[in-house]
């Protein structure tokens, strides 16, 4: 186990990223831990079932927070029920923490100096397959606009690139076919105009 904080480094209030956040309460140095990600200790079938109900309430409430934790590839660590402070950490493309798995339990440490006031953050390290579900609002200069792991970020925007062309190309093909009358009202705009393709036509054969 590391060794114990040497003294309370966070505070819990109000977070421009998201509702409630952890913010450093005095300096705090580079590489210590500074609090412990505590919670119930589940198996992952019972993970998938929270998983899913926050899914569904999210549906109707607009929004929902995820409190697991992956501890290992069997157990996960619900953070929701209990004291567990840690579970207001949010992400951030630009972290000032990580989150480290020492001997079966997750150490929140800080990856530099940090400032008293500043938020304390962490890449929460989710699976590109689902980077739509996770838009990011941590406002860094370096965000991607989803709560990514930094190691499939080139991953990601290949998807993003990939979803901007479809979107264009689905838009050039609503134009040409008259989709919203796009079509008809180009073609009514002068008599001028038809005359001219009809000649190009005519031209062509
Ligand atoms: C572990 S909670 C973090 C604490 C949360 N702010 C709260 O008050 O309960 C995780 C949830 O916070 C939100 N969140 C955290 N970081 C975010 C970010 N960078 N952008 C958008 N939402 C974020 C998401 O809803 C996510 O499911
Ligand atoms: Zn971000």
């Amino acid at each position: 186990m590391p060794q114990a904080p040497t003294k309370r480094y966070w505070t819990v209030r109000s977070s421009s990223i998201h509702n409630r956040g952890i913010f450093a309460r005095c300096d705090v140095p580079y590489d210590v831990p500074i609090i412990e990600y505590v919670g119930e200790k589940i198996t992952k079938a019972e993970s998938l079932r929270r998983g899913e109900a926050l899914v569904e309430k999210s549906k109707k409430t607009g929004g929902a927070a995820v409190y697991v934790f992956t501890l290992n590839q069997k157990y996960d660590i619900d953070g929701a029920k209990g004291r567990n402070p840690a579970r207001y950490i949010n992400h951030s493309c630009a972290p000032n923490c990580e989150a480290y798995i020492i001997r079966g339990r997750i150490w929140i440490y800080s990856l530099r100096e940090i400032k008293a006031g500043e938020e304390l953050t962490y890449n929460y390290g989710f699976d590109v397959d689902t980077w739509d579900e996770h838009p990011c609002r941590c406002g860094s200069d370096r965000c991607v606009g989803f709560i990514v792991e930094e190691k499939q970020w080139p991953k990601l925007l290949r998807k993003m690139e990939k979803l901007q062309r479809d979107k264009e190309k689905e838009r050039a093909k609503a134009a040409s076919s008259g989709v919203n009358g796009v079509k008809t009202k180009k073609a009514a705009t002068t008599k001028k105009s038809a005359g001219k393709k009809v000649a190009k036509k005519a031209g062509k054969k």
